[in-house]
């Protein structure tokens, strides 16, 4: 009877983390300025390394530095970052404007 319990309540954690990744799955992604914001503005732009907006970065740069890491810069592990999200970020940061509110180390 105890074992059959514990059985089941296996069987509906398995279960909620199946559901989990499935809604992940379907989880659109966030835009470059929702990462960017969430994940690299707390530093960059903030006195916190250098200021990546504004200067053409390439996107080979940025997708290194982010898997990678630098120094103070921290890796991102794609359950962090998704590749399609780092993808777009790293365009985006590619092509944006310099943002005056912004500075750097
Ligand atoms: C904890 C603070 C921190 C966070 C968060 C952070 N970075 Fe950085 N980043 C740094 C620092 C510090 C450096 C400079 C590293 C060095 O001196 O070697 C850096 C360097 C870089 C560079 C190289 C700039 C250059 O001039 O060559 C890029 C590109 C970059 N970061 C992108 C990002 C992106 C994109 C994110 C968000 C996904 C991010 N960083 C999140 C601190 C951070």
């Amino acid at each position: 009877m105890k074992r059959g319990l514990i059985l089941g309540a296996g069987l509906a954690l398995a279960g909620t983390a199946q559901a989990a990744q499935k809604l992940g799955e379907v989880q659109p992604q966030r835009s470059p300025e929702q990462v960017y914001s969430a994940v690299c503005g707390y530093c960059h732009g903030q006195n916190v390394g250098p200021v990546i907006r504004g200067r053409a970065l390439p996107v080979e740069t940025t997708e290194y530095m982010v898997r990678h890491g630098q120094n103070a810069m921290p890796a991102f592990r794609p359950t962090e970052v998704t590749p399609a999200e780092l993808k777009a970020l790293a365009k985006w940061i590619e092509q944006s404007a310099a943002d005056p509110k912004e500075h750097g180390q």
